[in-house]
């Protein structure tokens, strides 16, 4: 292979990591920059959108592509990236339970996956509330000194300093008597109203009597308000030491898929409430990326192009076409990766696996580019083979090439290439003459995932 002498040697953990869930068809939690392919310019526009959070602006964006594209990978790469330059990172996949705005608490659940996904550099798979808190805490406090009551003094000035503007913001007043009470349970080691504090931090009062038993306050985090509190968190998170805080939310398709056409607009209401903010400096140090397949935005029927308010705001103008691309839109399109960017994606794949299992390399570039021609020139393959399935496919070639070491790499490439475009199509629980249209030899996928195929 041309680059193999130099190719980056990967830790076995993580190339386990990498190699698994590849196979299992969901993005690597970790090692992302080994096997990355493409995407330079998206990722440069959402650095520069980093750099914005961090100088305390906003910024708003969508990423948008088919099933497969790659926006979950995108947003895992730079969610990795932003924890890695000191922002706090919160996502969440929406869900029939998890909305921006719903009658049954569906919002204030996605508010509250958000809060549970906090994740920062040392605290990188989420949970990093409380070290957020503590970390605050302990930046309010001086060092000992001579003068106790002078240094209290000084204290008290600093933290009415880093609360005051956080005071001018809507419930701001709730959220920084909260802070405080945290503050002064910590310091008096009152764990118990320390974990009061962090249940209503995290939005889980259910009811206005029982945060008025527990804390002797009668505001609670809601369905309606959620929202003012992630800008609030946003802007709080400087005062602890971070740049800003990066708000992830994947599957948007879960609103396009909501059936009350009324509950859909509430929906995307809130979407334009915060793309406003973004745009007119309402929010500060806060980066909101929404992760979407075309039909989920794009359909004027029930994506969000449904909301006209919307659709006028993020419609692309008359100049942006095919390689001509504007990276400083809202929306950012997702090209399905190339045939030659899958190219070096397997070759990056095979070094890892042979890396893994110890063993040299076997397929030759001329194995390669045959392996990715049996899988473009399946039935359907044109309009629906995903990047997924495709390295799905080629991981399990390595592992069975692997396995038969004895075996003919080209015999093997057609046996495996053969008998899935074969039995891909018959053994699939979900493709039936209707939705033949599936990609072939998937691995077992939530149904409604078709939606954009069967609606
Ligand atoms: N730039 C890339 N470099 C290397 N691998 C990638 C890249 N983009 C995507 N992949 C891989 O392709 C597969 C599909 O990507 P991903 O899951 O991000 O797609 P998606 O657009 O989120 O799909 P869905 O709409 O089904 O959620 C994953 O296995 C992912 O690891
Ligand atoms: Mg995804």
């Amino acid at each position: 292979m041309n680059n193999t002498a130099n190719a980056p040697r990967v830790p076995k953990r993580v190339a386990a990591v990498i190699l698994n869930s590849l196979k299992g068809g969901v993005v690597p939690r970790i090692g992302l920059p080994y096997i990355t392919v493409g995407r330079e310019a998206e990722i440069r526009a959402l650095l520069t959108d980093l750099s914005l959070i961090a100088d305390g602006g906003a910024s708003f964006r969508f990423l948008v592509g088919r099933y497969g594209a790659g926006k979950s990978f995108l947003l895992q790469t730079i969610r990795t990236h932003a924890m890695g330059e000191n922002f706090v990172v919160a996502d969440a996949d929406l869900s029939p339970e998890r909305r921006l705005q719903g009658g049954q608490g569906q919002g204030l659940a996605t508010y509250r996956e958000l809060i549970r996904n906090l994740s920062t550099k040392t605290r990188p798979e989420g949970g990093a509330l409380t070290l957020i808190l503590d970390r605050w805490v302990a930046s309010t406090q001086s060092p000992a000194s001579a003068d106790p009551a002078g240094a209290r003094a000084a204290e008290e000035e600093q933290l009415e300093m880093h609360l005051a503007p956080l005071e001018e913001l809507v419930h701001g007043f709730d959220f920084t008597r909260m802070l405080r009470r945290y503050r002064t349970a910590s310091l008096e080691g009152d764990d118990e109203t320390k974990s009061l504090v962090i249940k209503w931090l995290r939005g889980e009062y259910r009811t206005k009597s029982e945060a008025r038993a527990e804390l002797s306050t009668t505001t609670i985090i809601g369905d309606d308000d959620w929202y003012d509190y992630v800008k609030l968190f946003a802007q709080f998170l400087t005062g602890a030491g971070y740049k800003g805080l990066l708000v992830l939310i994947d599957e948007l398709v879960n609103l396009f898929k909501i059936p009350n056409a009324i509950t859909r607009q509430y929906n995307y209401e809130k979407i334009l409430t915060m793309y406003n903010d973004t745009l007119q400096g309402k929010a500060h140090h806060l980066g909101v990326i929404m992760g979407g397949t075309p039909q989920s935005i794009e359909d004027r029927r029930r994506g969000v192009f449904s909301y006209e308010a919307l659709r006028s705001r993020l419609t692309q103008g008359h100049f942006a076409r095919e390689g001509m691309r504007d990276m400083l839109a809202p929306i950012i399109h997702l090209h399905p990766l190339t045939y030659e960017e899958l190219l070096v994606l397997i070759e990056k794949l095979q070094q890892i696996h042979a890396g893994y299992y110890g063993y040299s390399a076997r397929l030759t570039e001329a194995n390669l580019v045959d392996f990715l021609k049996i899988e473009f020139g399946r039935v359907g393959a044109d309009t629906h083979l995903t990047p997924r399935e495709v390295i799905r496919d080629f991981i399990e070639l390595l592992d069975i090439a692997y396995q038969n070491p004895d075996a003919d790499i080209a015999a093997l490439l057609h046996d495996v290439g053969g008998t899935q475009a074969a039995c891909g199509n018959g053994d699939s629980a979900t493709s039936g003459p209707s939705t033949t249209t599936v990609a072939l030899g998937s691995a077992p996928r939530n149904p409604t995932d078709f939606a954009e195929f069967t609606l």
